[in-house]
C-alpha cells in the first residue's frame, strides 16, 4: 500500500512538471497514467493558422498505462496526433510534409476538393526522410475536416499509432454567425478512437477494436468548459467503432455541421450517430450548469443492431473490445466560468446550401459490397483494390448518382474523395437530419441501399486517380476500395 502510494505522488510530480512546461505550444502534454476512476486532463492540439504549414511525421511515445512507455507517431512533436490547421477559404496553401520515419507514408486531406495529384492518397507516396509539398487553393466551406496517412496497407498501422490532425477551414458566411470560434476555450475539436494494447504496451494492429477509449489521444479524458454555448467538432477516426453519441443528462444538443460543414440550419436532438470518418459538429448550451458541476460526453452503444460496428457482444478477440455493445465515456465535462465573449444563444438559421436533386443527375452508378464470406476481405463490385485499376471513369462536370448497395454482412462507412455529396435516399426510409448536409462519408448499414449525388467539377486528369473506399482502416487495407479518375 505504502509502495502504490509512493508511486501515485512521483506521477502526481511528474504531472505537475510536465504542465509547468507546458509553454512551447508543438510539444505535447504527454504523460498521463490512468488509473480507474481519475481523470486526466484533455489534449487539445496546438493550432497553427497561416497559408504555409510544415508538418513533420516521427515516431514519439506516449504513457498510456502503467509500465512501459507505448510507441507511437505525431506530427510535430507530438506524442499522438498532430497541430490543427486552420486555412481559410479561397486562401492558396502550401504545406509541406516531412516523413521522419523509417517507412513510407502518405498524408491525404480529407473532404478536401483538389486535384488528384495534391489528394494525398496512396499514390503520392513520401518515402522515408522525404519532403512531400503539395499545394492547393482551398475550395471547401467552413468545416471540420482532417488529415490522416493513405499508404495502402498501412493506413490502420500509422493511424493506429496516432498519426492524424484535424483541418478547420473558416469562410466569412460563417464568420459572420454568432457561434462559438474561440479554439480551445469554447470551440474544441474532439477526435474519438480505441486502442488494444499488447502486454507490453504496444498497440495492437490485428483487431477490429480497442479496448480503451481515446479522446485526442487522451485516456479518461476531462476538460473543463465555460458555462455558456460550445461547439464541440466530433471526429470518429476509429478504425471500425460506430458511437451514437449522447450527454449524460440526456439534455439535447444542437447539430450545426456534418463533413462538408454547416446545416442549413441547426437540428436539436439528444443522440448522434457518427461512423469512421465523419465529423459532426454540435453545440452544447452549459449556459444553466452550475459553476463546478460535471456532465459526461457519452456513447449509447448497448444493444445497436447487428452491423452496427462495436455491436458485437464478444469482450476479446478479432471482433470483439472490453467497450462493444456498451455505454461508456467519451469526456468527463466540468463545468467552468463564463467568457467575455460568450455565446448564450442559437442562430436559427446557418447556411444556403442548395443540393443536388434527382432532376440535375447527368450519369448514374451503382457500386455494390461484396466480399467478406467466410473471413476473406470485402471488396466492391468483386474487385480487391488494385493500385494500376481504374474501377470508375467520370466526366468532369458531371452530376453522378451513386447507389451503393449493402446486402452482405455487415456495415460499413463509404467515403468519397474530390467530392461533397447529396445523400437523397436510404432504402430503409428517411436520410437523418444530422447528415442532411453536405457529406464525404455515410454509413451503409446492413441489408440498406443509399443514394447520393455529387458534381465532380474543377479537376481533371487522366492519370492520376481519386479513391472511393471504406473508412474502416481495417477494411480499406484488405482491398475495399476503388479508383476513380474524372476526364
Ligand atoms: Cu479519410 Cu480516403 O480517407
Ligand atoms: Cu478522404
Ligand atoms: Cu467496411
Amino acid at each position: 500500500m505504502k509502495l502504490s502510494k509512493i508511486i501515485l505522488g512521483c506521477l502526481l510530480l511528474s504531472i505537475i512538471t510536465i504542465s509547468c512546461n507546458k509553454s512551447s505550444q508543438t510539444t505535447s502534454t504527454a504523460a498521463t497514467v490512468t488509473t480507474s476512476g481519475e481523470y486526466n486532463d484533455l489534449f487539445v492540439p496546438p493550432s497553427i493558422t497561416g497559408t504555409n504549414f510544415n508538418l513533420t511525421l516521427a515516431k514519439a511515445t506516449k504513457q498510456f498505462k502503467t509500465g512501459a512507455a507505448t510507441a507511437t507517431y505525431g506530427y510535430n512533436g507530438n506524442s499522438f496526433w498532430g497541430p490543427t490547421l486552420i486555412m481559410n477559404q479561397g486562401d492558396d496553401v502550401k504545406i509541406n510534409v516531412t516523413n521522419n520515419l523509417t517507412d513510407q507514408t502518405t498524408v491525404h486531406w480529407h473532404g478536401f476538393h483538389i486535384p488528384a495529384v495534391m489528394d494525398g492518397g496512396p499514390h503520392q507516396i513520401i518515402d522515408a526522410g522525404g519532403t512531400w509539398s503539395p499545394n492547393f487553393k482551398i475550395k471547401n466551406n467552413a468545416g471540420t475536416f482532417w488529415y490522416h496517412p493513405h499508404l495502402h496497407m498501412k493506413t490502420y498501422e500509422q493511424l493506429a499509432k496516432g498519426a492524424g490532425g484535424f483541418i478547420i477551414i473558416k469562410d466569412p458566411a460563417e464568420s459572420a454567425l454568432a457561434l462559438p470560434r474561440t479554439y480551445g476555450t469554447d470551440d474544441i475539436p474532439l477526435v474519438f478512437s480505441s486502442r488494444r494494447f499488447n502486454t507490453d504496451n504496444s498497440i495492437d494492429i490485428s483487431g477490429a477494436y480497442g479496448d480503451y477509449l481515446l479522446a485526442n489521444g487522451t485516456m479518461n479524458a476531462q476538460v473543463t468548459l465555460p458555462k455558456q454555448y460550445v461547439r464541440l467538432r466530433l471526429l470518429n477516426a476509429e478504425i471500425e467503432r460506430g458511437y451514437d453519441i449522447g450527454l449524460s443528462d440526456n439534455r439535447t444538443f444542437s447539430i450545426i455541421g456534418n463533413d462538408g460543414g454547416l446545416l442549413n440550419a441547426p437540428i436539436t436532438t439528444n443522440r448522434v450517430k457518427i461512423m469512421p470518418g465523419e465529423r459532426v459538429e454540435i453545440l452544447v448550451n452549459l449556459g444553466n450548469d452550475a459553476l463546478a458541476s460535471t456532465i459526461d460526453l457519452k456513447a449509447y452503444n448497448t444493444g445497436q443492431k447487428f452491423g452496427f460496428p462495436g455491436a458485437e457482444p464478444a469482450t476479446a478477440g478479432d471482433f470483439g473490445s472490453l467497450l462493444n455493445n456498451k455505454d461508456f465515456n467519451l469526456l468527463h465535462i466540468k463545468v467552468g466560468a463564463t467568457t467575455a465573449s460568450a455565446i448564450t444563444s442559437l442562430p436559427s438559421k446557418l447556411a444556403s446550401n442548395v443540393y443536388w436533386t434527382n432532376a440535375d443527375v447527368t450519369n448514374s452508378r451503382t457500386i455494390n459490397i461484396t466480399g467478406g464470406q467466410a473471413g476473406a476481405a470485402f471488396t466492391f463490385d468483386n474487385n480487391t483494390y488494385g493500385f494500376t485499376s481504374i474501377n470508375q471513369t467520370i466526366k468532369l462536370d458531371a452530376i453522378e448518382k451513386w447507389t451503393i448497395v449493402n446486402n452482405n454482412i455487415f456495415g460499413h462507412s463509404f467515403h468519397v474523395h474530390d467530392v461533397q455529396f447529396k445523400i437523397i435516399a436510404r432504402s430503409s426510409g428517411t436520410v437523418g437530419e444530422h447528415e442532411s448536409g453536405w457529406k464525404d462519408t455515410v454509413y451503409v448499414p446492413l441489408g440498406e441501399t443509399v443514394t447520393v449525388i455529387a458534381k465532380f467539377d474543377d479537376f481533371s486528369d487522366a492519370v492520376n486517380p481519386y479513391m472511393y473506399h471504406c473508412h474502416f482502416s481495417n477494411h480499406e487495407d484488405g482491398g475495399m476500395m476503388g479508383q476513380f479518375i474524372v476526364k
